[in-house]
């Protein structure tokens, strides 16, 4: 266990900015149409539900009327309704409008109204779109065509609470020295190709087979904006998806989610052959890095060298989200 605290962020980072982006706030299997799920994240108290209609959807947590927390007390959601626990306003789940005011009757104005934030349901996650100046999305989440194609078993899902500075943490996937350096593998893994899709950033590595324990033919990685990353490995008759979101709390934290998929191979047993190391492997290696990484400071212009990997190919994707 490290002795040392992280400082506060203001004093490793250069400016704390939450880029614009798709971000985790939910998983899909954890909301309803009947209940409000409150969840603090990016600086922000938000619910969580399904509409009427069963569709995702994140709102802001208080109340416009005076400002209660919509999930506080006997807060609710009825008939697709959301129920103020203060003096029982209803807004309208999937718009955001009051519907009514038990006092007052029906509100003529529509400008009268919930913030709702424009949401997906993605691989099991529910996606809020975040823009620190409140502009509309302007490109649409990552979506898995393995995961849709194949028959597959959430295998594991794990989660960390992390004080690493956010924009250090993708970055870590192209510092491709400290993969020999610091986890100890035998090689330093290549990349093959680098592109941006409307997504965000796809990632092709090159494979070692001698390097590795898992025969593995492809790695494959899809990154949506910088808030969170697919890593698709396949070998000869199985395949493993990491389904990867971070999402901050506040300035100085953030959580780092992921769910382990193995393609189904028919039984308990064969599952667990494959999800066993790999979840076990991932878990080692995410904690490796936090070791170092909670502590780190966001150096704008490091000192690199022959070897270093493309970080800088990162940051000028990565800088693009940062609006
Ligand atoms: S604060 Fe919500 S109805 Fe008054
Ligand atoms: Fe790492």
């Amino acid at each position: 266990m490290s002795s040392i605290q992280p400082i506060p962020m203001k004093f490793r980072v250069p400016e704390i900015a939450f880029p614009k982006g798709w971000y985790c706030v939910a998983e899909a299997d954890e909301i309803s149409a009947d209940t409000l799920k409150p969840v603090s994240y990016l600086n922000q108290q938000l619910i969580v539900y399904r509409t009427q209609s069963g569709a995702a959807q994140v709102a802001d947590a208080y109340c416009p009327h005076l400002g209660a927390h919509l999930a506080s007390h006997d807060g609710c959601i009825e008939n697709g309704a959301i129920v103020c626990p203060f003096h029982k306003w209803k807004w309208d789940g999937e718009q955001g409008h009051c519907v009514d005011i038990p006092y007052a009757g029906i509100p003529q104005s529509r400008s009268l109204s919930l913030t709702l934030h424009p949401t997906r349901e993605i691989d099991g996650m529910v996606l809020m779109w975040y823009h620190p100046a409140n502009a509309a999305p302007d490109f649409e989440p990552y979506v898995s065509s393995a995961l849709q194609q194949h028959k597959w078993v959430l295998f594991d899902s794990i989660e960390w609470v992390s004080t690493c500075p956010y924009r250090d943490l993708y970055e870590n996937l192209f510092d491709t020295a400290h993969i020999v350096q610091l986890h100890g593998a035998s090689k330093m893994p290549v990349l093959r190709s680098m592109e941006q899709r409307a997504h965000g950033l796809y990632v092709d590595y090159e494979i070692d087979p001698s390097a590795e324990q898992f025969s593995m033919k492809s790695l494959t990685a899809h990154f949506t904006g910088v808030t969170a990353l697919n890593q698709l490995f396949e070998g000869e008759g199985w395949a493993t998806n990491f389904v990867i979101s971070t999402t901050p709390l506040d300035n100085e934290r953030f959580i780092e989610k992921v769910r382990l998929y193995v393609r189904d191979l028919g039984s308990k047993e064969m599952n667990e052959m494959i999800g066993k190391p790999w979840i076990e492997r991932f878990k080692f290696e995410v904690e490796q890095d936090f070791k170092v990484l909670n502590y780190k400071k966001h150096l704008p212009q490091p000192k690199l060298c022959g070897g270093d990997g493309p970080i800088y190919q990162y940051r000028e994707y990565a800088n693009q989200y940062y609006v």
